[in-house]
């Protein structure tokens, strides 16, 4: 089962493996289609709003595989998964350089108020060239704390040092190598929030990470700092961070996405000038999106060929199931 069409080809070639069950509509399925489209499935690709528990598991009767069509999981219960026996993966590294990308674009877009500044142009308020019009804040030679020193951490902090930045980062586990690479100063996550001048967000989402930046967090912030997330929203208190920001006590904020997505039109975050809102689309680039595609598909047609996928989440599960490298 295949709850939405990835970009590119990638379905053509488990068509020749397998019986595809395609979702062919432009929008996500819903729990009741897929607990239904799932029966008697031995794979599911996935996408980060499937909410994939065991109960979808238990509706196919036989799955063997939940290919995820992201690198984040949090949509997936994968202890339920491990339990049943089934392989869990999800597409790492292909998306690592275009979500930097767009973390490092949210950085550019808030500090220079460019989203504010295109809606007052095309509004027609634009009357004269001023001093003081739209003017924002400089990012070269700023210091940059990075949460999260993974796959996606790394890559935007080596994209700082073309801004000639001081980068500090926090993380559960230190990255020595990224260390000695890039020049970058491992702190606790105090230091960090304190010192920084942009924050970028890059830890998974999960029970410990959920609201990892709150009110007391978003509090140690300078005010003149920027908030930029692009890993899940919950890993933010979105109503600590509008208060934050409704009070200047940051000054502004880069959000690719939120506590509820889509975002809601009564979000009041919809109401502040000082923040870029875009809509999920850190790993949206052609590219990037095909071979999403094309991974969650090898991932998807190894685990069935009894080989070892690309990118298996739940290791321990070849403790009880081997496959063959
Ligand atoms: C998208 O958000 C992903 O996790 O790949």
């Amino acid at each position: 089962m295949v709850t939405r069409q990835p970009l590119g080809n990638s379905l053509d070639r488990l068509a020749k493996i397998a019986e595809v069950r395609l979702n062919r509509e432009d929008r996500p399925m819903t729990r009741e289609e897929i607990l239904e489209g799932v029966k008697d499935c031995d794979g599911l690709i996935s996408l980060p709003y499937d909410r994939v528990d065991g109960e979808l598991m238990d509706a196919s009767g036989r799955l063997k595989v939940i290919s995820n069509h992201a690198v984040g999981y949090d949509n997936i219960d994968v202890e339920a998964a491990t339990k049943r026996g089934i392989f869990v993966t999800n597409t790492p590294d292909v998306l690592t350089e275009t979500t930097a990308d767009l973390a490092w674009a949210l950085i550019l877009a808030t500090a220079r108020r460019l989203t504010e500044a295109e809606r007052f142009l095309r509004e027609g308020r634009w009357r004269s060239w001023s001093p003081g019009l739209m003017v924002g804040t400089d990012i070269y030679g700023k210091t940059l704390g990075i949460l999260g020193m993974g796959r996606i951490g790394v890559a935007v902090a080596r994209r700082a040092q073309g801004f000639n930045m001081k980068v500090l980062y926090s993380d559960v586990f230190r990255n020595e190598r990224a260390e000695k690479e890039l020049g970058i100063e491992y702190a606790d996550l105090k230091r960090v929030l304190k010192e920084s001048d942009f924050v970028s967000v890059h830890v998974p989402l999960m029970p410990s990470t959920r609201h990892f930046v709150g009110e007391a967090e978003l509090n140690l912030m300078k005010r003149s700092a920027i908030l930029v997330n692009t890993s899940r929203g919950p890993v933010v208190d979105e109503l600590a961070l509008y208060k934050a920001l409704n009070e200047r006590r940051i000054a502004g904020a880069g959000l690719d996405v939120f506590e509820r997505e889509p975002i809601e039109p009564e979000n009041p975050l919809l109401r502040l000038n000082n923040v870029v809102l875009v809509p999920h689309i850190g790993s949206a680039s052609i590219d990037t999106r095909i071979a999403m595609g094309d991974l969650a598909v090898k991932n998807l047609m190894a685990t069935l060929q009894g080989r070892m996928p690309p990118a298996l989440v739940n290791k321990e599960i070849l403790k009880t199931k081997p496959l063959t490298s």
